[in-house]
């Protein structure tokens, strides 16, 4: 078996990882420009482990500025074969409450201001993305959660909005009737960019507010959000050290075929 080496995309909160060892900050160029941060890079639990801050330490990124395909680009080349991206997210469910997390299995992509593709004129690619994250990834974090004993949901819908602000009351309305899970603003492009770059990528989503629509909550305030995600960054780095435990010990091989995105994908002919 090849070694996989796990890439985690996630918040400033959750880069305090006990136990990551040769750890060190790497600095990664990439031809599509600046990535959010350098990345931290060690040994978890016997997996190489790359640490990628979404929004740079500090957070300076918003989630529109945000290179995501530097970002993908810059795990890629650090050797990166999984990539497990915690997020925090608004519930859109009376059953999903703060503090609970959520494996995402599918997304709707309303962002529009973000470059979107590592394709384009001169080398045209469709892949498919009926199936948005990997199953296989998907099964090793629902484990590592059962292990912890985190209340969490396998399946879900991620609304993904543009931002900086958060949404009306009526668009809120709009997205529960249209099923979905969970809002937040950061994994698309991010999911597409890995599947072209034929990584295997998983969501789970840290609920931290019920965004505008529950009678309870008027509205979702940043104070809130951070609060939440403090309370829970320990849950997030326990998730990431379980899930580096078994990405190389698992039993069952990867079936998603995430790694092989490209064959049936690419469309512009070979130059003659
Ligand atoms: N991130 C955390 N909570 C959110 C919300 N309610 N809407 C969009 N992004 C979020």
């Amino acid at each position: 078996m090849t070694e996989r080496v796990l890439g985690i995309i996630g918040g400033s909160g959750l880069y305090a990882i006990d136990g990551l060892e040769d750890a060190e900050w790497v600095s990664v160029d990439s031809p599509w420009g600046k990535p959010s941060d350098a990345v931290l890079c060690g040994v978890l639990n016997g997996t190489k482990l790359r640490f990628l801050p979404r929004h740079g330490r500090g957070h300076v990124q918003s989630p529109s500025s945000i290179n995501y395909r530097a970002n993908i680009d810059v795990m890629k080349r650090l050797g990166c074969t999984d990539i497990l991206s915690i997020s925090a997210c608004g519930s859109l469910k009376e059953e999903l409450p703060p503090g609970h997390f959520v494996i995402v299995d599918q997304f709707i992509d309303r962002t529009f201001a973000r470059e979107k593709s590592f394709f384009g004129p001169g080398c045209v690619a469709h892949v498919s993305m009926a199936h948005p994250v990997s199953s296989w990834l998907g099964d090793l974090c629902e484990d590592g959660l059962k292990s912890l004993a985190i209340p969490h949901t396998r399946g879900g819908t991620y609304m993904v909005m543009e931002g900086p602000q958060f949404s009306s009351l009526a668009e809120s309305e709009l997205y529960r009737s249209w099923g979905c899970s969970v809002i937040g603003m950061t994994n698309m492009p991010e999911a597409k960019l890995a599947r072209e770059a034929e990584l295997r990528y998983a969501t789970v989503a840290m609920v931290t507010d019920y965004d505008c629509w529950h009678p309870d909550h008027d509205h979702v305030d940043v104070e809130m959000v951070i609060k939440t995600l403090l309370e829970n960054a320990d849950h997030g780095r326990d998730l990431v050290r379980e899930v580096a435990k078994r990405l190389n010990t698992w039993a069952a091989e990867p079936t998603c075929g995430c790694d092989r995105a490209l064959q049936m994908a690419l469309i512009t002919a070979p130059e003659a």
